[in-house]
């Protein structure tokens, strides 16, 4: 577990780098975007899918009940929730899961809370599936993003049905505790508005935060929530297409199967099946290394920052490897940050106005990267600041 180690992605077919040109108009970036790590994942996972190379056949594949074992276990030990495994599906990716409940489990119109800056995903898969997108912005609190109660309710009483929920939440990196999920969730309840949960980052936690999965909360909020989370963001797997649902009720999980198996997409990758039972099974050691490595990066990005470039302020995520860059004090809009950010500092980051246009200020930045890809981006973040400080003078 060396995560200084710089691992050429150049032969990985690595979005991440491979598509800097489409994205960004030049490919010399230093790429801290699309939110996967450049760091190897844990041995056990990528011996098992050598064993399973090994074997040379590579016929249909059938899900064993040991895969969802695995991801039972994972939960109750880390999470406090053990949900029963006849209630799960494996999927594709979680942003697919999302698109596929609303569009099987909403009708058409029905009012989606958000709550906004968020996953840029999550306004596409509403709104490119004719539903109504309501907008619950999250509050600043000195500087700490808070729900706002007041409003969702409001929403709540306005005919909204749903509520996508981000947990841990990307891009403002919280981890939102269990009085505040308990609050949210009454109000789901007292409206009748169901809950669909992101959970993909509930395992990247940072000491002194500690993830509630929604559903575990109560059984009443069991019951109307679904849940979608994965291994892809813990172990970095987002290649290998494996993410987990699980529904509160029989019905609804046979009903989500039988879309799956009109599509035809029940049987994928003998890949993702040993890998993700090998990730929840012998994979703890490396997330605790690597969680530890990020929060050391989370460090040095803040120091850094405060000592090369006061004008740039970084969040210090509570979860998820995503830092917010506050960039206000630049004195830039929107479309000049991003090129200052791609022409003169050459890093390619998320773009804050991605997620709301109250972040056209912001950017977001990919921690989980050996340090001294930081060290490197982050002096020429410094430089070209300097720049721009020295001609404003
Ligand atoms: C909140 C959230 N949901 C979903 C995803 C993507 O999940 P998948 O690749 O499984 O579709 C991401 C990736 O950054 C994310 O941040």
């Amino acid at each position: 577990m060396n995560f200084d180690e710089i691992i050429d992605r150049k032969n990985n077919f690595a979005a991440k780098y491979d598509e800097l040109k489409q994205k960004f108009g030049r490919s010399d970036l230093i790429p801290l975007w699309i939110a996967d790590m450049d760091f190897r994942t844990a041995e056990p996972i990528i011996e098992a899918i050598k064993q399973r190379a090994d074997q040379g056949i590579f016929g249909y594949t059938s899900r064993p009940d040991s895969y969802y074992e695995a991801v039972c276990d994972w939960l109750e030990k880390y999470h406090g929730w053990r949900p029963e495994k006849q209630l799960m599906l494996h999927n594709l990716g979680v942003v697919v899961s999302l698109s596929m409940l609303i569009q099987n489990f909403t009708q058409p119109g029905d009012k989606i809370i958000i709550q906004t800056p968020v996953y840029y995903p999550f306004f596409d898969v509403i709104k490119n599936n004719d539903r109504s997108l309501v907008e619950n912005p999250l509050k600043q609190v000195n500087g700490h993003y808070e729900m706002d109660y007041a409003d969702f309710e409001q929403q709540a009483q306005n005919g909204a049905k749903w509520f996508l929920l981000c947990s841990p939440h990307n891009p403002v990196g919280r981890v939102w505790t269990r009085e505040e999920l308990q609050r949210i969730g009454e109000i789901c309840l007292k409206y009748k508005v169901r809950i669909i949960a992101d959970e993909i980052h509930a395992d990247i936690v940072f000491p002194g935060h500690k993830h509630v999965p929604i559903a575990s909360i109560s059984p009443l909020l069991s019951r109307i929530t679904i849940t979608c989370l994965a291994p892809s963001k813990t172990f970095n797997l987002a290649g290998l297409q494996a993410s987990i649902i699980i529904f509160p009720t029989k019905e609804e999980r046979d009903k989500f199967d039988d879309i799956l198996g009109v599509l035809d997409i029940k049987r994928n990758s003998c890949f993702n099946l040993v890998a993700v039972e090998a990730a929840y099974r012998q994979g703890r050691a490396w997330l605790e290394n690597v969680l530890k490595y990020i929060e050391g990066n989370f460090k040095y990005i803040n120091d850094y920052c405060k000592n090369n470039i006061p004008a740039i302020k970084p969040n210090y995520p509570e979860g998820t490897y995503l830092v917010l860059l506050d960039c206000r004090q630049l004195g830039l809009d929107q479309k000049q940050l991003h090129d200052f950010m791609v022409n003169k500092a050459r890093v390619a980051l998320d773009d804050g106005f991605w997620f709301s246009n109250t972040l056209e200020q912001y950017m977001r930045l990919n921690a989980a990267c050996p340090r001294h890809t930081l060290q490197k981006a982050l002096q020429q973040i410094a430089e070209a600041v300097h720049t721009l400080q020295t001609e404003n003078i």
